[in-house]
Formats: C-alpha cells, structure tokens, sequence
C-alpha cells in the first residue's frame, strides 16, 4: 500500500488525523486529506462550547461539515469530546451540581443521539487526571460539584444513547507507565469489575524533547489492552525534525502493531502549518504538504512503501 489509511487497513488499523472545519475548503488541505487518511477526528468543532454555547441550544454546522466530509469517503470519525473541563461554555460553571449533573447528561444525550451511527469512538471523558505524583483527579466543575462518580455517569449515559459506539477515556502523559497513568489505570480497572461501559483508553501521545517516546510506551498499551479494553493513539504529534523525528513516529507505530487491542492511531493535524503548536514541526507533512522524512518511516513502519 501507498498511503497510510491503506498500509494500515491492511494491519487492521485505521490512521487519522485531527481536521479543522475551517481548513475544507483549501484544496491541498482536502487532497491530502483524501488520499492519505481514512479516519478524522474534528480538532475543535465537537467540543462543548462549539456544540452547545448556550444551554439546550445545539449548533452542528461545522461539526457536520467534517462528518458527511468523512462519510462521503468512507472515513471513519472519532468523536471528540463530551466531558471536559477545557472549552467549556461559561454558562457550564455557573450551575448548581443538580443542574450540572442534568446539563452533562442532557449534553452527552444529545449530541451522541444526533451522530448516532456515524461515530466508531467517542472520547467520553478528556483529561480527569492531575499531571505530576499524585494521581489525582484534576479539579474541574464536574470533579469539584459532582465528585468520583461523574466518570462513570458519564459512560452509562453515552452508552444509552449510542449502544453501537465505542466509549473511550483520553488523557496526555498517560503514555508511559508513570502515577498519572497508574491512576487511569485503576480507574479503568475498577469499570471492568464493575460493569461501568468503557471500551478503549486514548492515548494523546504529545511528544516533545521534555517528554519524549516513552520507553515503555508498548508495555503500558498492553497492559491497558489486558484489561479487556481497545486502545487507541488519539492525538499524536511528535516535535523535531529529520531523522530523529521519524525514528520516533517509527516507535509509535510499531508499538501499535506489537498490540493486537491498539486499533488505530490519530495524528493531531496533517501539515505543520496549522499544528496547535504555534511554532515547531510536529506533523508528517510540512507547510507545502511536502512528505517529510517522518511520513515514510510511519508508511515504512505500516508496511507500505
Ligand atoms: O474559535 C475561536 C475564534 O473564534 C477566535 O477568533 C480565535 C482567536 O484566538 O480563537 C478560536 O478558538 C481557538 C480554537 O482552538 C479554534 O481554533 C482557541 O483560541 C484555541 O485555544 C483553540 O486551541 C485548541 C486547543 O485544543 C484548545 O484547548 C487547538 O486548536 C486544539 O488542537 C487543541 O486540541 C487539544 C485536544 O482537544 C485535547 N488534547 C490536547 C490538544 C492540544 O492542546
């Protein structure tokens, strides 16, 4: 295979890339698109402010946009994300914990029954865990008016409103085995006992020079997977350049193949143009849509050439 969507279907994964609404009418953008990727994930056009910026008033235009872009290629779509503190209208953090409880319910409701069908993972909850030791719960409105148990609540609902979907949990610095990821992993652990629907873990995979490819990046997706959970690379973007760069894109592929359960990877954007870092070249393609030398160690990496 040529491409990566094809060199990974042919492994039995999907390769993604994060997609903006706004870049759909730049032709480059698109063919790039088209050809290279059969999953998207909408960059920022699913998040709640986006979706829902006033309460129970849903705008869906430019999150549909990308979706029928998708479907009317045969892509896939990662739904990204229903309960996270970040790009949270303000009207969210005003409401008293009863009222919270019946806006995140009624948002996850709403939104996964208007995308029903169309939508193989959603990112249910984004980011619940504090970075650094403690493996704590990062303090949010959700965490601080409606306690441990808002994770959970959030996943069955998702589940009745889309029994078909994948349900995920998706965090950064949870790539490698370390407190952040220990904590995740109970939590994850503790659903299965219990009977709470999750079935995969995301894995953002931000790398730069101070938190590079993990060494045990393959061993902490494997023990995710042994839980009886998909994973998934969600978000990946790898700062540097050159060689040292695609070796590193290399590692990350590889360690998605060494695991049956790692279903796909996601890269966060397809040119370094529009990467969210506003400076630096963390992506496969450079500003002209030129295939760096990180492009053909991910195809070499899939198999393809
Ligand atoms: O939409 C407004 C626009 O109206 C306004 O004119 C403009 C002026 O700054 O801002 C626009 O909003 C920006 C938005 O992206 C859409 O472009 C925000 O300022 C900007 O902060 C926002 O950044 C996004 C960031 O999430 C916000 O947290 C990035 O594009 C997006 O790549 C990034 O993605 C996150 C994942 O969702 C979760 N994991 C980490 C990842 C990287 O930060």
């Amino acid at each position: 295979a040529s491409t990566l969507g094809a060199a990974a279907a042919e492994k039995g994964r999907y390769f993604g890339t994060a997609v903006a609404a706004n870049h759909l009418g730049e032709s480059q953008y698109v063919s790039t698109l088209n050809t290279e990727f059969n999953s998207v994930t909408p960059e920022n056009e699913m998040k709640w402010d986006a979706l829902e910026p006033t309460r129970n008033s849903f705008n869906y235009t430019s999150a549909d946009r990308i979706v029928s872009h998708a479907q009317s290629r045969g892509m896939k779509v990662r739904g990204h994300t229903l309960v996270w503190h970040s790009q949270l209208p303000s009207w969210v953090s005003g409401l008293s914990a009863t009222d919270l409880r019946s806006a995140m319910n009624n948002h996850i409701t709403q939104v996964m029954t208007h995308y029903k069908g169309k939508i193989h993972s959603w990112d249910v909850v984004n980011e619940a865990f504090q970075d650094g030791s403690s493996g704590a719960r990062r303090s949010s409105p959700f965490q601080d008016k409606l306690g441990n148990g808002f994770i959970e609540e959030a996943f069955r609902t998702a589940r009745a409103a889309d029994p078909n979907a994948k349900l995920c949990y998706n965090d950064y610095n949870t790539d490698g085995v370390n407190a952040k990821s220990n904590a995740v992993y109970s939590m994850v652990k503790d659903f299965k006992a219990r009977g709470v629907p999750i079935d995969c873990v995301g894995f953002q995979s931000h790398f730069n020079s101070a938190s590079p490819v993990p060494s045990d990046f393959q061993a902490n997706l494997q023990r995710f997977a042994d839980l009886g959970v998909d994973v998934q690379i969600t978000e990946l973007d790898i700062e540097g350049s050159g060689t040292s760069q695609a070796n590193s894109y290399s590692n990350v592929v590889k360690a998605c193949l060494a695991v049956s359960r790692c279903t796909g990877i996601t890269v966060w954007g397809i040119t370094d143009k529009y990467s969210w870092r506003s400076s630096g070249t963390p992506l496969l393609f450079d500003g002209n849509y030129n295939k760096k030398p990180a492009y053909t160690a991910v195809l070499t990496a899939l198999g393809g050439s």
